[in-house]
């Protein structure tokens, strides 16, 4: 049959030249396709001789199959090379150490806030919340401290600036969490039991202090609410959160919005240099409280004459030293990574009520 010579040099020509699956594409619709070349000459065997079929039609045949296996192989072919390209730019040296992705901790006093929230939650305090930079009214005046009283002079507080000729009254940042009892009084009325964890700002730095640390606060404020409610609360919460039975010791003391007040003491005994919450009969004093007192209710819109209640005043940081081993109170907001991966918690390490 004429021509089957060039048909075949052509598109295997041309098989051999596409670069890629879409010019490979074109030359099978050109060969095979349903209006390619081998295809119209399939169709021409129908018209011609018996004699001419016999040698046209193997012929035919021959070339489809050849063509076809051709086009398979040239594809073949470009898939590997498009792989070997691939491969050769998308490597990974897995030789190389991974890349590290460091997770942060939960510091020792957000831990230890966590951990008082959840206990004494159990025991149906809420948390209320006040501003750090406070008036000076909040954190003064209202709580029963005269103008003159020494706690408001400037060597203990931090006084918020003044514009000459600005006569607002001012402004400090907080110096202890009882503000806090004011505003919570002020927007809830009683009764009412609440804890304040939050930072308190005092001019003070050396070993164990530091110009800005953490209290809580504590208030609970009903009918018939006494002193006996206060040592049973104070009570549970340090067993609760030292992990065993803590007695506490009640010293007689005097803080301007509390009457009658009480400086307390947990129960600790030193062995070998090591303090040891819970047993011995060493004491060590933690929290000031007291009945609050009815000059402050009247402040924060409360009758004295129906309610009555207890405050406490704790230390957040040394009570998260007491706790976790923890020698130097300076290190707390040094942000030393090395003492935050040490000291600090897991995202998951769950209070110590919630883990028992
Ligand atoms: N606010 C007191 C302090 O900072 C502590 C305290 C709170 C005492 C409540 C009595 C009642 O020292």
């Amino acid at each position: 049959m004429d021509g089957i010579a060039e048909i075949r040099a052509k598109h295997l020509d041309a098989i051999g030249k596409a670069g890629d699956g879409e010019a490979l594409e074109t030359v099978r619709l050109a060969a095979l396709g349903k209006k390619g070349e081998i295809s119209l000459k399939m169709r021409e065997l129908g018209r011609m001789s018996p004699e001419e079929r016999k040698s046209a039609g193997p012929a035919l045949n021959a070339l489809k199959d050849e063509i076809d296996a051709a086009l398979r192989a040239r594809k073949a072919a470009l898939d590997d090379a498009a792989l070997e390209e691939r491969l050769a730019r998308e490597w990974l040296d897995i030789t190389l150490p991974a890349r590290s992705c460091p997770r942060g901790t939960v510091h020792p006093v957000s831990q230890v806030m966590e951990e008082m929230a959840a206990i004494f939650a159990d025991m149906g305090f809420a948390v209320a919340e006040g501003p750090q930079v406070e008036t000076d009214w909040h954190n003064f005046d209202a709580l029963n401290i005269a103008p003159e009283h020494p706690a408001r002079q400037e060597h203990d507080t931090f006084f918020m600036h003044r514009e000459p000729g600005d006569n607002r009254p001012p402004h400090v940042l907080r110096t202890h969490t009882s503000p806090v009892q004011i505003r919570a009084m002020q927007a809830q009325g009683a009764p009412i039991r609440v804890i304040a964890p939050g930072r308190v700002y005092r001019m003070d730095m050396d070993q164990t202090h530091t110009p800005m640390f953490h209290q809580i606060e504590g208030l609970a404020i009903d009918r018939d609410i006494t002193m006996a409610n206060l040592k049973w609360v104070l009570e549970e919460f340090f067993s609760a959160y030292f992990g065993r039975p803590v007695r506490t010791r009640f010293r007689a003391s005097h803080f301007p919005f509390t009457e009658p007040s009480a400086e307390v003491d947990i129960q600790c005994s030193w062995v070998n240099g090591q303090l040891r919450v819970g047993e011995g009969d060493d004491w060590m004093e933690v929290l000031g409280s007291g009945m609050v007192h009815p000059h402050v209710l009247r402040s924060a819109g409360i009758d004295p004459g129906q309610w009555q209640g207890f405050a406490f005043g704790m230390g957040i940081d040394r009570m998260a030293m007491l706790k976790y081993g923890i020698p130097d109170l300076r290190a707390f907001f040094e942000s030393d990574l090395r003492w935050l991966r040490h000291y600090g918690f897991g995202a998951l390490e769950m209070p110590s009520l919630h883990a028992g």
